[in-house]
């Protein structure tokens, strides 16, 4: 548990000085705090006219005598003051009084500050780091399930991890060095009292926090019961139409019933338990008090060991350590809280990326002859989806992938994107297996454009510039004439400048499409993979469209899920995929006289 702790901790690494400083401010921190306290001694014996008169200065005996000396030496200085004016002495005792604690809470402001500086430097890391290994991690590891998870932890784990980890630093110097100063403080007021104090406050303090504990154990208890019904509304609310065509109304309803009822005999239990935790750990607190008031006052009037106002600083020393103390123990709390959110947040960051470059990667700048599938096969998880498929795709060429939804034809070029690795088989440019190429080389020689336009909540300019971040205005502006964009660019309100909303909403399909085109035409790599929308488009936008497809195809090498008839018959190779085998190949004419699958494809749409 304590190693997420840790690992976390040293995303702090960075700003350790922040955490040194803290450290420096909180120990004077602590220091005047227990200081402030012993300067109320001098004062109360002012107020109460009980200073010790000493006439002489005190000479200095050696460390040992040193609380004495130093008693000796402010009396000596405040009789001596009061001799000549009480009003101005008062004055100065209240003075050096409000000194202190000015000086207790400079520091305390100063040590928050920096540790904020330190806590937020982590969470900027953290989040930094987060979306690095997002950017990095393969297309295999974002399934769909795992999308609201990723989210869930990039944000509510990260905050959690603010306000419970985080939050903890603050405690760490400070609260210990609180009680270890005014612990020094006790001891130099009172060795007696102190031991007394050591032995019993400890004692006392596991008694009243187990018996408030104990007051509150069942809460674990109510908020499954609230789940409970929660979730109730919840399908109550979506399931709707299914309750009220079903006539179940009354079936959910005393299911809904019995929830609350258990709900409320727990509430009921656990309120009551709760508000006797308050009046009765009060008690028992005053009567530990009231024990410590007894043995210190006898200290006081009998034994005449020490003086009254030096007793009741005393007592607020005592106190002082007890807010620390509860700080402390929350924080125990805090942690067990924090670490589940630390553990899925490193989980996160320890994901191994499946298909790193190996050592030996090369980088593939130019590619001469051919891409060859050579007996592939694939599949997600279990579920076979290629099935020993063969072709190869000659430089220059057109190679048009047709065949039934979910035959696999994405999934194929997903394969020459490298974005899964295959099972066996090899893909190979140029006779180089695909692995031997560095990833980032091997993504700048293949432009793709998805079968749904993938575009980004930003200006119209920079969703085609993604093409290529170096290139100047008017190879843009040339790369969306060539798409047949420039126009309806031109015409919309802001014209390049426009931002298009997420995912490209405030654009119609055609128009997402052709941005997309424009993209891909601004890359200009050497093999295109293009994977035709299906979604239907009218008439003209699919004229637009065609002919952008077409420049984009001109002179290159591309892989094309084809559903446009166009598009297929001017393909050099067509490939019809079933089930993740090739059931046919062939240009348009082979294929027609075939009379097959493909033929009967044609049909259809020429139908439609
Ligand atoms: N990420 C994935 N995880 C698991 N199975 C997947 C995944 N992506 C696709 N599949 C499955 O693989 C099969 C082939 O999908 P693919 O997207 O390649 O089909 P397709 O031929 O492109 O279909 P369409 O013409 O509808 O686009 C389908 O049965 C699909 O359910
Ligand atoms: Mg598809």
């Amino acid at each position: 548990m304590i190693s997420s702790f840790k690992k976390i901790i040293r995303y702090g690494l960075p700003y350790r000085k922040y955490a040194f400083l803290n450290i420096f401010f909180n120990t004077l921190y602590a220091l005047f705090s227990a200081l402030s306290f012993i300067a109320l001694i001098p004062m109360l014996n002012v107020l109460f006219e009980t200073t010790e008169k000493i006439v002489q200065p005190p000479s200095y005996e050696g460390i040992l005598k040193l609380q004495s000396y130093a008693k000796n030496l402010l009396n000596y200085h405040i009789s001596q003051r009061l001799e000549e004016n009480v009003g101005q002495t008062l004055i100065l005792v209240v003075g050096l009084v409000i000194l202190l604690f000015f000086l207790k809470n400079l520091s305390n402001y100063l040590a928050l500050y920096f540790i904020a500086n330190l806590r937020n430097g982590i969470l900027k890391d953290l989040r930094n780091a987060l979306y690095h290994k997002i950017i990095e991690l393969p297309v295999a590891y974002f399934t769909a399930k795992k999308k609201g998870d990723l989210m869930a932890r990039m944000t509510t784990d990260v905050s959690e991890i603010q306000f419970s980890f985080l939050s903890i630093l603050e405690l760490l110097v400070r609260e210990p060095l609180t009680i270890l100063f005014s612990l020094l403080a006790m001891f130099f007021i009172s060795v007696k009292l102190s031991l007394f104090v050591l032995l019993f406050i400890p004692l006392s303090g596991i008694v009243i926090s187990s018996l408030g504990k104990r007051l509150k154990k069942h809460s674990a208890r109510i908020q499954e019961e609230q789940g409970d019904f929660l979730s109730i509304i919840d399908e109550t609310i979506s399931g709707q139409k299914i309750i009220k065509t079903f006539a179940a109304g009354s079936h959910f309803t005393r299911r809904f019933e019995g929830a609350t009822a258990r709900f409320h005999h727990f509430s009921n239990k656990l309120l009551h338990r709760a508000s006797l935790a308050g009046p009765a750990s009060e008690f028992l607190g005053i009567a530990a008090i009231g024990i410590l008031l007894w043995f210190g006052g006898q200290m006081v009037l009998i034994q005449g060991e020490i003086s009254g106002a030096t007793f009741i600083v005393y007592m607020g020393l005592a106190y002082n350590i007890l807010t620390p103390a509860k700080a402390i123990s929350k924080a125990s709390y805090s942690i067990k809280k924090g670490n589940a959110a630390a553990e899925r947040i490193l989980d996160i960051l320890a994901a191994e990326d499946s298909l790193k470059d190996l050592p030996t990667a090369t980088s593939i700048d130019a590619f001469q002859k051919e891409i060859a599938f050579k007996k592939v096969f694939f599949s997600y998880e279990d579920q076979p989806i290629i099935n020993g498929i063969d072709f190869t795709i000659k430089k220059g060429e057109t190679v048009a992938l047709v065949g039934p939804s979910g035959s696999g034809k994405t999934t194929l070029t997903h394969l020459l994107n490298r974005f899964y690795d295959i099972q066996s088989g090899s893909i190979t440019i140029d006779g180089i297996p695909l692995h031997s190429f560095t990833k980032a080389s091997l993504y700048q020689l293949i432009g793709m454009v998805t079968q749904e336009s993938i575009l980004f909540n930003d200006t119209v300019w920079n969703n085609i510039k993604l093409g290529n971040p170096k290139a100047s205005e008017a190879e843009i502006i040339a790369a969306a004439q060539a798409a047949f964009a420039h126009d309806f660019i031109e015409a919309l309100e802001e014209g390049y400048q426009t931002r298009i909303g997420d995912s490209g909403n405030k654009l119609s399909g055609g128009q997402k499409q052709r941005l997309s085109i424009a993209r891909a035409l601004l890359k200009d790599p050497q093999i295109l993979i293009l994977d035709e929308a299906t979604s239907a488009l009218d008439t003209t936008a699919e004229q637009w469209v065609q002919q952008a497809l077409e420049k984009l195809m001109e002179n290159r090498t591309s892989l094309v899920i084809a559903h446009r008839l166009s598009t297929i018959q001017k393909a050099d190779k067509i490939l019809v995929i079933d089930q993740g085998n090739i059931v046919e190949s062939g240009n348009h004419n082979t294929l027609m006289q075939l009379n097959g699958t493909y033929a009967k494809l044609v049909q259809l749409q020429q139908i439609q």
